[in-house]
C-alpha cells in the first residue's frame, strides 16, 4: 500500500514524464517558493524550469484567470473570435518590433509551438529539410524532438533531411581556438557536399543554448550564421520558449545577438503557471491553410487572460531590469565562488538565465557530471531546487522567476556555496545520489 506523496507518485505517474534529481514533493507554493507536504519551504531557484516567469500566486495572474472563467467562455477560441485571444496577440505583436504583417498561432507548450511553426514552414515554402543544433533542445513531442537532439532525446530518430551543426560554444571549441570559425567552416562543408542549402526551409536556434549547456554564443556568431543562412532564403525561427520573455534582460534573447528573425515561438513563461504557447511569424507563413493545427483548448480565455496579464506585470513591475540586476548579482557571486572552487570551471549566462559548468580539472575540462548531480542534490536538501543541463549532464542551471528578490539571490549564491563547498569535500555520497536518474 503506498502511502506517502513521494510513493503514490512513483506508483501511479508515468516516469517517462518525470525528471528526478531530489525527493520533492509538491504540496503548495507561493511567491517564489515551494511549499513541501511537510510544510517546508524551499526558493525556486529553477522556476519550474522557466515556467514559473511570475513565481507562484501572483495577484495578477491570480485576478486573470479569474476573469478567464467568470468574465469569457473558457473552453477555446476555435469557432469564433474571442476577445482575450484577440488581445493576446494584438499584445504580443507590439512586442516583437520585427512584426509588420504577422499573425499570432496559440498552442499549450513550446514543443506545440515548434511543432506547428515545422510544419508551416514546410506547407509555406516547399522545403521538407530543417537545420539545427547539436545540443538542441526544441520540445517533447514528435516534431519538435525530431529537429532537436539534447542527449536525453537519442532514443528519437531525427527527422528526414535534417541536417545539425555544433552551437558555438567559447568554452569548449569543436576545433581550434575560434569557436565560431570551426562552425562556420563545418557549415561550408554541408552545404557544399552535404546538402543544398536552397533545400532547407528554416534554421532552428536557441539564442541562448539552455540544455544544451547555458551556453552563451561568441559575439557575431548567430548574427553572422543566419545571414548566412538567409542569404539562401532558409527562415530564422528564434525558440524563445525558455529563455525570452524579459528573462534574458530583454524582451527576446535573439535581440543581445542582433538577429532578425522571421519566426518566434514562445511558451514556459508565457503562460506563467497555466499552459500557452504561441508562434509569431508572417501572414504569408501563418495563413496557410485553415484549420491546418487544430488543438481545440488553445487560445482559450483562462490562458490567454493570464497571458496577457503575465506580458503587462513584466512591463509594469519593471522585471525586464530585476532580472539583469538580478541576473548580475547571481553571476558576480557565482564567480566569487569560482575562486574558491576549482570544480566550477566557468560561469555563463544572461539575466535570469544562468549556468555554472562543473569540470574535474580546469585545464583538461573533464566534465564532473556525478558532482552535478551531488551539488543539485544537496542545494535542495540545503533549501533550494535547480536542475542541471548539459551535454555532459554538468551544468547545474539557473531560471528563477523574474520576481526573484535581492536578498533571495543572496540567499541563492549562498545555498549554492555551501552545496559546491559540500560535494568538493566529499559529504554527499554516491549512494545517496544514486536514487535519482535524472535525465
Ligand atoms: C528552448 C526550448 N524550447 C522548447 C521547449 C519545450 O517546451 P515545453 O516543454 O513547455 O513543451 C523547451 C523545454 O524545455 C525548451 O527549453
Amino acid at each position: 500500500m503506498a502511502n506517502s506523496l513521494l510513493e503514490r507518485d512513483a506508483k501511479f505517474l508515468a516516469g517517462i514524464g518525470k525528471l528526478r534529481t531530489y525527493p520533492l514533493t509538491i504540496k503548495n507554493a507561493r511567491g517564489n517558493r515551494l511549499i513541501e507536504e511537510n510544510g517546508r519551504e524551499v526558493l525556486d531557484l529553477s522556476g519550474a524550469a522557466g515556467a514559473a516567469l511570475l513565481g507562484y500566486g501572483h495577484p495578477a495572474v491570480i485576478e486573470a484567470a479569474r476573469r478567464g472563467f467568470t468574465e469569457c467562455a473558457s473552453a477555446s477560441d476555435m469557432f469564433g473570435a474571442s476577445e482575450s485571444a484577440v488581445a493576446l496577440a494584438e499584445q504580443l505583436l507590439g512586442i516583437v518590433p520585427e512584426a509588420t504583417d504577422h499573425k499570432v498561432w496559440f498552442g499549450h507548450s513550446g514543443s506545440d509551438a515548434n511543432d506547428t511553426a515545422m510544419r508551416a514552414i514546410t506547407a509555406a515554402t516547399g522545403r521538407k529539410r530543417f537545420l539545427s543544433f547539436y545540443g538542441a533542445y526544441h520540445g517533447g513531442v514528435s516534431g519538435s524532438m525530431s529537429v532537436s537532439s539534447h542527449p536525453s532525446q537519442q532514443h528519437t530518430l531525427p527527422r528526414a533531411g535534417l541536417v545539425q551543426i555544433p552551437y558555438a560554444n567559447p568554452y569548449r571549441p569543436i576545433s581550434g581556438d575560434d569557436a565560431a570559425k570551426a562552425v562556420f567552416d563545418y557549415l561550408d562543408f554541408l552545404f557544399t557536399c552535404g546538402c543544398p542549402p536552397d533545400d532547407i526551409g528554416a534554421l532552428f536556434i536557441e539564442p541562448l543554448q539552455s540544455d544544451g549547456g547555458m551556453l552563451v554564443p561568441p559575439p557575431g556568431f548567430l548574427k553572422e550564421l543566419t545571414e548566412r543562412c538567409r542569404a539562401h532564403g532558409i527562415l530564422i525561427v528564434s525558440d524563445e520558449v525558455k529563455v525570452g520573455l524579459g528573462r534574458p534582460g530583454r524582451w527576446h534573447c535573439y535581440q543581445a545577438e542582433e538577429v532578425i528573425p522571421d519566426v518566434v515561438t514562445f511558451g514556459k513563461g508565457l503562460g506563467s503557471g497555466v499552459p500557452i504557447s504561441a508562434i509569431v511569424a508572417p501572414r504569408e507563413i501563418m495563413d496557410f491553410q485553415e484549420a491546418f493545427a487544430l488543438i481545440t483548448a488553445t487560445g482559450n480565455s483562462v490562458s490567454t487572460c493570464v497571458a496577457s496579464a503575465a506580458l503587462t506585470t513584466i512591463e509594469n513591475d519593471g522585471l525586464i531590469a530585476n532580472a539583469t540586476a538580478r541576473g548580475e548579482q547571481i553571476m558576480d557571486g557565482l564567480r566569487a565562488l569560482q575562486e574558491r572552487h576549482a570544480i566550477i570551471g566557468e560561469v555563463r549566462g544572461r539575466g535570469l538565465a544562468i549556468g555554472f559548468e562543473l569540470v574535474r580539472d580546469r585545464l583538461t575540462k573533464e566534465p564532473a557530471t556525478i558532482e552535478a548531480a551531488k551539488v543539485i542534490l544537496r542545494g535542495y536538501q540545503l533549501g533550494a531546487t535547480f536542475t542541471y543541463v548539459g551535454m555532459f549532464s554538468n551544468v547545474p542551471e539557473l531560471t528563477p522567476p523574474l520576481t526573484l528578490t535581492e536578498a533571495e539571490a543572496d540567499e541563492a549564491i549562498a545555498i549554492i556555496g555551501q552545496a559546491v563547498d559540500d560535494v568538493e569535500n566529499g559529504r554527499v555520497s554516491d549512494d545517496e545520489v544514486a536514487a535519482f536518474a535524472g535525465w
